[in-house]
């Protein structure tokens, strides 16, 4: 999988992001909004993309490094993370089935927020579900307080639709496309 927009290219991350990405997952304020807002070092930014190429060999969707074209530094990652629509916990594609609610979200390091990243990387990786991938529906799932995301999901034409309780914790799900009727786990 890559992409590439006007200044951005997005590919599949490797284990060696890490090293870059070590600069987000440390960070307290990055992280302020993501689970329960913990850092890690760079042991964890390595598991962290470890667990994303797992994540792209499930489900066939996972997140993306991206990199500016004009000197190829690591900006962040933007892509897709699959959940159960029930539950609200992590799952896979093939798992879940029709209860898959395809998630897009965004991290950048700090030094590079506030230039349109975000927004340019997500409205490539949005046209290449609807298109490409052939999905109907988007969600991010934002917690209270993380305007900045807010705004990035609004600019994909994304709406509110309702809180929901992810992880203990009380999240706005912001979503394109309809939601679909409830499905219930069979017995
Ligand atoms: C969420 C996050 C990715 C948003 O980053 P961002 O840089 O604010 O978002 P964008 O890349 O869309 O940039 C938009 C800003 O760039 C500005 N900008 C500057 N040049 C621009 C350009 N050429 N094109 C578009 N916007 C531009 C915009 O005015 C806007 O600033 P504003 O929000 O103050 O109005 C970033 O804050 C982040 O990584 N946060 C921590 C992780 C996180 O919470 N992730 C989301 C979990 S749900």
């Amino acid at each position: 999988m890559h992409l590439q927009t006007e200044r951005l290219v997005l590919r599949l991350p490797r284990l060696d992001d890490a090293e870059a990405l070590v600069d987000a997952v440390s960070d307290p304020e990055t992280m302020r909004y993501i689970g329960d807002g913990s850092t890690t070092d760079l042991a964890g930014a390595r598991r962290t993309i470890g667990k994303w190429l797992a994540r792209w060999a499930e489900s066939g969707l996972g997140q993306l490094a991206v990199e500016r074209r004009e000197d190829g530094a690591f900006l962040g990652r933007a892509g897709f993370l699959v959940w159960d629509r029930e539950e609200w916990r992590i799952g896979s594609r093939p798992e879940l089935g029709e209860r898959a609610e395809v998630e897009i979200g965004w991290t950048l390091l700090r030094r590079h927020w506030g230039h349109g990243y975000a927004t340019e990387a997500a409205l490539a990786l949005r046209d290449w579900a609807l298109g490409e991938a052939g999905l109907t529906r988007l969600i991010s799932l934002i917690q209270h307080g993380n305007e900045r995301s807010v705004r990035v999901a609004e600019k994909l034409g994304e709406r509110y639709e309702r809180d929901v309780e992810v992880m203990g914790m009380r999240t706005r799900l912001f979503a394109l496309g309809q939601a679909p009727a409830r499905v219930t786990r069979a017995a």
